[in-house]
């Protein structure tokens, strides 16, 4: 991608900062960011920082002026979060994406939406491809299937190139810890000071952990692609068990810190695996860096 305008929601955060990072040499890149989680020093010198939330329409209009391609990726990310405040997580997750895909509309801009697997809630088997019934099971869930669902009808119905990619669980250096955070950067803060690497329940629930970095190729694919008004899983095909993970990360980071299971998350997800078939036949997307790799870089 180069010579275009571009528009970075959430550019400040973990994955926006990293998309920001890929395109802010060759593109002009606007970062709109409210700063609630993401922070300044994340984003790329040479690009513009906006701070201000998506759901405020002149900031909203004036970050999105001339655009070529919006990059939405402003959100609250934690499932937990959306369970302890689910009337805030439908504001900015679900209200906050129309406001983008109508400003969107104005500047007849792309959408390259960060979309989510927590859309299929329990799977009816693994691996998920996208023909796969959404069932969410959390508030999250639902603001980001009815986001998913709206960016495809902007396509339909008012013929704007719209891309949703169904994020499954993304991770990577700049992910910070705290309670709502993903689990390998709570693991990790918890191996690296020693503490207890707290397991949800007995372990077994699965996720397929994506690196940040094939999460950036996937969008610079969905930012040209001809195969538009769709959505694609972004993920890897390779399933891990919470258990398996809490066992890697005490051995790469040969701490000390012992593996301590509490009670399951109510509302958790049994098993997340991605078919990434369509993204690889009709984006060119491969999965490159396998999690054990990933989690090395970690450390
Ligand atoms: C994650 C993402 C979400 C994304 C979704 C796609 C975060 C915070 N959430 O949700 O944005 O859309 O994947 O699938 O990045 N766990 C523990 N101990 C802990 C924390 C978590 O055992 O200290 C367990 C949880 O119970 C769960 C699993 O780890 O079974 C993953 O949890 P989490 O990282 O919060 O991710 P998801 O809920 O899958």
């Amino acid at each position: 991608l180069t010579g275009r305008t571009i528009l970075i929601t959430g550019g400040a955060g973990f994955i926006g900062s990293h998309i920001a990072d890929a395109l802010t040499t060759d593109n002009d890149v606007t970062v709109l960011d409210d700063l609630s989680s993401g922070s300044r020093e994340n984003v790329p010198d040479g690009a513009t920082f906006i701070e201000g939330d998506v759901r405020d329409d002149d900031t909203l209009k004036n970050a999105a002026a001339d655009a070529d391609v919006i990059f939405h990726e402003a959100a609250i990310v934690s499932v937990q979060q959306s369970i302890d405040q689910p009337q805030r997580c439908q504001d900015v997750n679900l209200t906050g994406t129309l406001a983008v895909l109508e400003a969107a509309r104005r500047e007849d801009a792309r959408v390259v939406f960060a979309s989510s697997a927590a859309i299929y809630g329990e799977p009816t088997g693994v691996p998920i491809d996208e023909a796969e019934p959404t069932a969410p099971a959390s508030p999250y869930g639902i603001d980001k299937c009815a986001a998913d669902q709206y960016v495809r009808t902007y396509h339909d119905l008012y013929g704007l190139d719209t891309v949703a990619l169904r994020y499954f669980n993304v991770y990577g250096p700049g992910q910070t810890g705290g309670d709502y955070s993903g689990v390998i950067s709570i693991f990790r803060e918890q191996a690296l000071t020693g503490d207890p690497i707290t397991v949800d329940g007995d372990g077994s629930q699965t996720r397929d952990f994506v690196h940040v970095e094939d999460v950036v190729r996937a969008n610079l694919l969905a930012a040209t692609t001809d195969a538009v008004g769709t959505a694609y899983n972004i993920g890897t095909g390779t399933e891990t068990s919470i258990q398996t993970l809490a066992e890697t990360v005490q051995s790469i980071a040969d701490t000390d810190s012992p593996i301590v299971h509490g009670e399951p998350r109510p509302g958790d997800i049994d098993r997340s695996c991605a078919d990434v078939t369509r993204a690889r036949e009709q984006l060119g997307y491969e999965p490159k860096i396998s999690l054990e790799e990933g989690l090395r870089t970690l450390f």
